[in-house]
């Protein structure tokens, strides 16, 4: 037995510390909380990773030609930047580098608690100043400032404090320091490190940031991440830039291979993608000024940020007596997760900004949130369902029926529905809907074949898949052949439909083989593959006229990762409010129900538009008008759209473009 005297200790420091929870878990929804990139990274990171080989991952990683090409788009000299993973990697190796147990390290608080965990780590005195809470100029927002008097009179003790650290912008009051600012204070303190952590700087109106003062200013350092604006956060990769007499400090100190080759050949990937990281920032810029707008709007306080988040007061305004916490677990309900950070500031919460589409979801909560009768919180609409399957790409099995709901849409029979075949068509009348308050009435479309012409790749990937596993002198796949087997209904799912086509050929393959090739075909090997043949069928001025008019969804049978990556690719992400994918229903079509889950998130459904007889199917049970599209090139549209008409239908149009004619305009309350 051991006695107590001999347990092992850990050191002084670390036994002071206070455990630290990371709160990330059970993040399903969409993730405003944390603020990263929640349209994902460049679809360019994904090839890349795609085509790794074997050999690369037996490797150690080599860090001389990633270290080159990232000095390289910084304009930075190769030997300045030290590779680290994350910037949480960069503060501990400085602070670890240059202060000794018991010396001071300066932070400014509310801020990134990063700060004082690894400072508190690394056994230093913490000194923490406040950011000031002030009045911003009239409709602009309330600021937190940083006096840089008051870090210069931190500075000035004896002895002097070995580093200070700023956030810019801060995390999470979005406040900027001018960059002159803090090149003053360091001109000033020569004994003292400036540790500045640049992670939000692709937001602020000077990306550039301080990086290159860093040569000029021998006690400055900066720290980057590729967390943020590159959708990287998995990959834990950042930089740190040193000035020439203190970076071979640094690396002396530095583990020798903290970053992996992996997250080293998703950051050049993502650097060579300019077009994607330009689009995510215009989007974001936007949809922070939007948010702020709303908050002001709706009577909230707000502070003034510089990063992809806002920082508001939730308990204020409109809120009387409902806690913050009661906001963060309405949104939760309604799949949005926003950040409580009453901690730091009472009474606030942190929304991250980042596709105009996501923002106008939250914009939408909030909206209802506040306009409810006071005392009465609106209903937290659709739970996540703990039964949903997890997110899935394109090669996960259909989703499950709910338990206790017989399931209308197994893969491989026809479909079924709640009205018996043959029985009267049940289509609503074609009367305008009222609408919630001053919102637009919503339509929602379908994808494949409604607004993205798939007739060069999934059509073409059912052929080549089925000629693949076929084999040799197996009956080629006319596309005749399987738009007769769509028209019947009930194989939505293309991974099943080219399964079946095999089977009648007398071929039974396991269903994962039919993915897995499937998916070859359809993604390539290097992004390469039939997704490239899609084109966009709505022209810009139809896809205006219809926003002019509605607020725009989708509920398609892709998986929603795949959905948002074209609409974003097509350039047209920002005109859809949401996007219902594969994983977010329990049943697919012919099932109701993500026309269900859309009317209870987005309000009454003015129409919905589809090529299937499963699309038709699915507004009838959901008793949501339903428009016919004739997708591109199908063979028999007559027959189709008798079909469309007999499950009933607003009418049938050849594209999408002419059906805004079908609707009259709608009644606003
Ligand atoms: C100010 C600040 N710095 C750094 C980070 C994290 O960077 P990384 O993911 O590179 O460790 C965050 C994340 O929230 C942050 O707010």
């Amino acid at each position: 037995m051991t006695r107590d005297s001999e347990a092992l200790k850990p050191r002084a420091a670390v036994a002071a510390m206070r455990p630290y929870h990371p709160p990330l878990e059970g993040r399903d929804g969409l993730r405003l909380d944390f603020n990263e990139n929640t349209s994902g990274c460049s679809p360019r990171v994904i090839a890349a990773l795609r085509s790794l080989t074997a050999e690369d991952l037996a490797r150690y990683p080599e860090y001389g030609p990633a270290q080159a090409d990232i000095a390289s788009h910084f304009g930075l000299d190769p030997a300045r930047v030290l590779l680290t993973n994350g910037v949480d990697d960069a503060i501990f190796l400085t602070l670890t580098t240059f202060a000794d147990p018991g010396e001071t390290v300066v932070i400014a608080e509310p801020t990134f608690a990063m700060y004082r965990f690894y400072a508190e780590r690394a056994g230093l005195r913490i000194e923490a100043l406040q950011y000031q809470d002030l009045p911003g100029a009239p409709g602009q927002g309330r600021v937190f400032h940083l006096d840089p008097a008051a870090i210069s009179t931190a500075l000035a003790q004896s002895p002097h404090p070995r580093v200070v650290i700023v956030a810019n912008p801060n995390n999470p009051t979005g406040s900027l320091l001018p960059n002159r600012a803090i090149l003053e204070l360091a001109a000033a303190h020569p004994a003292t490190l400036f540790f500045v952590d640049e992670a939000y700087a692709d937001f602020t109106p000077d990306p550039a940031g301080l990086l290159a003062a860093v040569e000029r200013q021998p006690n400055l350092v900066v720290a980057r991440t590729f967390s943020k604006a590159h959708g990287l956060a998995a990959a834990r990769l950042g930089i740190l830039v040193a000035p020439p007499a203190l970076e071979p400090y640094l690396r002396r100190a530095h583990a020798p291979y903290n970053v992996n080759a992996l997250a080293l050949i998703c950051a050049r990937a993502a650097l060579a993608d300019a077009d994607w990281l330009a689009e995510y920032r215009r989007q974001t810029l936007a949809s922070r000024e939007r948010l702020q707008a709303a908050l002001a709007a709706l009577g909230l306080t707000w502070w003034r940020s510089a990063a992809n988040f806002v920082l508001f007061q939730a308990e204020g305004g409109p809120a009387r007596n409902r806690p913050a916490a009661e906001l963060v677990q309405f949104c939760r309900s309604r799949g949005i997760l926003v950040r409580d950070r009453g901690r730091d500031v009472a009474g606030t919460v942190r929304i991250t900004c980042g596709p105009l589409a996501d923002t106008d979801r939250a914009i939408a909560l909030l909206q209802e949130y506040y306009r409810a009768p006071r005392g009465r919180a609106p209903r937290g609409g659709v739970p996540p369902d703990p039964a949903a399957p997890p997110p899935a790409t394109r090669s996960s099995p259909p989703a499950p029926a709910r338990s206790g709901t017989p399931s209308q849409a197994h893969a491989g029979a026809p479909a079924s529905s709640a009205t018996p075949p043959g029985s009267a068509p049940s289509q609503p009348a074609a009367t305008p809907r009222p609408t919630k308050g001053n919102a637009l009435p919503v339509a929602v479309f379908d994808m494949d074949g409604v607004l993205v012409d798939v007739s060069g790749s999934y059509r073409r990937a059912i052929a080549a898949t089925v000629a693949a596993l076929g084999g040799a002198g197996v009956e080629p796949v006319a596309d005749a052949e399987i738009q007769a087997m769509k028209d019947a209904g009930g194989y939505n799912n293309d991974w099943d439909l080219s399964r079946e086509l095999l089977r009648r050929r007398g071929v039974e393959v396991p269903r994962e083989t039919v993915i897995a090739a499937f998916n070859r075909l359809y993604h390539g090997e290097n992004g390469d593959g039939l997704r490239r043949t899609e084109r966009w069928l709505l022209p810009p001025p139809a896809l205006t006229a219809w926003r002019r008019r509605y607020r725009l969804a989708i509920f398609t049978g892709r998986p929603r990762g795949e959905a948002e990556t074209a609409l974003r690719e097509f350039g047209v992400a920002a005109a859809f409010e949401c996007c219902l994918g594969l994983e977010d229903v329990a049943r697919g079509k012919p099932a109701p129900d993500g026309l269900l889950i859309l009317a209870d998130r987005l309000g009454p459904l003015a129409a919905f538009l589809g090529d299937t007889v499963d699309d038709a199917a699915s507004a009838r049970d959901a008793a949501v008008p339903f428009i016919g599209v004739l997708p591109p090139g199908h063979a028999a549209p007559q027959a189709l759209a008798q079909r469309f008409t007999a499950i009933g239908c607003l009418g049938v149009v050849p594209s999408a473009a002419d059906a805004l004619a079908l609707l009259p305009e709608a009644v606003r309350l």
